[in-house]
């Protein structure tokens, strides 16, 4: 397989798929030209897989095709069965294949080294020949099989707890830090031991030892913090394909993953900006453990005022500016079509309207954007939190759409609360808050109530919030 590295063309080929890829990374970065993006990096795959493909070596052309049919079929069900509000917990499914994928080829490389060719055969005096793996392909192998591991486990539980099949709450282990530090150091010494002497053991209990700490590292993360585990374990997928890229001799894969590793790790640290939580401890496992009333959900039994669509329309028909705060109930809704024509004709009546994005509004990043694009919302009204946050204090209409814990002040003043130190959107600055929901008693993904929702210059509109923005369409006229 390393052989085929070799092959100038083959080369020539990955190395225009990975300028590819590059491309397309540079093109999602913006809303504008993220369709290019999306091309240049479909065009940069299928140049990677019809190269492979022709210079295949491990298994013959049909059975590739095959497997190829099989996988490919699977996913396009779900792809098109897939509700878009249930994408976070597929993409984190999908994670763990790719780490399950590095390990399976790092146990079949180190179980079949020769296939490989990444060992030489010794022949002793006595006794059957040995394979011995080169020392760079242990390093690889074995570190390969360790990320993947902990991609694989960690992944499984954040699909489980992205499900709702497991609780949202932090599991909190005790000594967990001390825990993760043993088997960590643990799995470097292994790694050493099984560099030196070619170990099987030593190559069992790292991916035993590394399935174990991908399981401790993500249990005691909850709810709230969700996003920055999902954009960290696809930074461990990219790495663990980048090893399996090594073992397989395979360039494209070794750009590909490092592509995948090196953006999900700048993806996290701009999550952890956004959450106000420290990179370190995100990997070091457990910095969702604040203690406190998560999950509670118990509703403030306190005052508060309904309004109806006409008293809205009439509120921001009467507004200079409106600043519109989408969350995960739009989503849900799928209001986005409706929302744009409620700002239409906002605008057609004189009023200012901007859209406020917060980083982890509704269930993945850029979920909001990617809303807001495909309802042809210009983009040049769409403003993230640091941009916008200073204009509520100066705006007469802050309308939220199916948004709840990224408004939530809880988040600067509650030490106890599970979004405590989360930057929020000071939606309560404004003239007059609406919210959209769909009752009093249901909560946000963290699971506690909103104090904002009881405040005098606060309106609830209750209902679904297609329906809701609908009615508010037909009272502007
Ligand atoms: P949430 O806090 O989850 O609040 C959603 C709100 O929408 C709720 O108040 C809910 O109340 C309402 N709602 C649901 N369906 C609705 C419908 N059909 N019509 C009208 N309202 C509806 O949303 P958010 O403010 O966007 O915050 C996002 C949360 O998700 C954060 O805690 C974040 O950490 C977490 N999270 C984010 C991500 C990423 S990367 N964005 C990933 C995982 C988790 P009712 O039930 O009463 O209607």
């Amino acid at each position: 397989m390393h052989e085929v590295a070799a092959n100038p063309w083959v080369a020539l080929a990955y190395l225009i798929a990975g300028v590819c890829f590059i491309l397309a990374l540079r093109g999602l970065s913006s809303p504008a030209t993220s369709q290019r993006g999306n091309r240049l990096g479909m065009i940069g795959m299928g140049i990677a897989v019809v190269t492979t493909l022709v210079t295949h070596e491990i298994a013959s052309l049909p059975e590739i095709l095959i497997a190829i049919a099989i996988g490919g079929g699977i996913g396009f069900v779900i792809a098109r069965k897939i509700a878009m509000t249930a994408m976070p917990q597929l993409v984190a499914a999908f994670h763990s294949l790719v780490g399950l994928a590095a390990v399976l080829v790092g146990v079949a490389a180190f179980l079949n080294p020769d296939a490989f060719g990444i060992a030489t055969l010794m022949v002793p005096l006595i006794g059957d020949p040995v394979a011995v793996i080169h020392t760079a392909s242990r390093v690889e192998l074995s570190l390969g099989v360790a990320i993947g591991a902990i991609t694989f486990s960690g992944s499984v539980i954040a699909f489980l707890k992205l499900n709702g099949t497991m609780g949202g709450k932090p599991i909190l282990l005790p000594a967990r830090h001390l825990l993760n530090l043993v088997i960590g150091a643990a799995i470097l010494l292994l790694i050493v031991y099984f560099t030196q002497g070619q170990s099987a053991w030593a190559f069992w209990a790292i991916a035993v030892l590394a399935f174990l700490i991908g399981f401790l590292l993500i249990v005691p993360i909850g709810g709230a913090d969700m996003p920055v585990v999902v954009s960290m374990l696809n930074s461990y997928s990219g790495w663990a394909a980048a090893a399996m890229g090594f073992t397989l001799g395979n360039t494209a894969m070794i750009i590909t993953g490092a592509l995948v590793g090196s953006s999900g790790a700048i993806l996290s640290y701009i999550m952890c900006r956004a959450m106000n939580r420290s990179f370190i401890s995100v990997i070091a496992g457990g910095f969702g453990a604040v203690a406190g009333p998560s999950g509670d959900g118990a509703a403030i039994d306190r005052p508060w005022k309904r309004g109806s669509a006409e008293d809205a329309a009439f509120l921001m028909s009467q507004a200079e500016q409106v600043i519109i705060v989408p969350g995960y109930g739009m989503a849900v809704a799928q209001a986005q079509h409706i929302l744009r024509e409620m700002a239409d004709k906002l605008k057609d009546e004189g009023v200012r309207v901007k859209y406020a994005i917060h980083p982890v509004a509704g269930r993945m990043p850029g979920h909001m954007n990617v809303l807001l694009a495909e309802a042809n919302v210009p983009y040049d009204e769409v403003f993230e939190l640091e941009d916008i946050n200073s204009e509520f204090a100066q705006t007469d209409v802050a309308f939220v759409i199916g948004a709840n814990d990224v408004t939530n002040p809880a988040a600067k003043t509650d030490k106890t609360s599970p979004i405590y130190g989360m930057p929020v959107l000071d939606v309560e600055k404004a003239g007059t808050v609406l919210f959209i929901k769909r009752s009093m008693g249901g909560v946000g993904y963290a699971g506690v109530d909103n104090e904002l929702f009881y405040r005098d210059n606060t309106m609830m509109l209750l209902a679904d919030a297609k329906k809701m923005v609908e009615e508010i369409v037909k009272a502007l006229g």
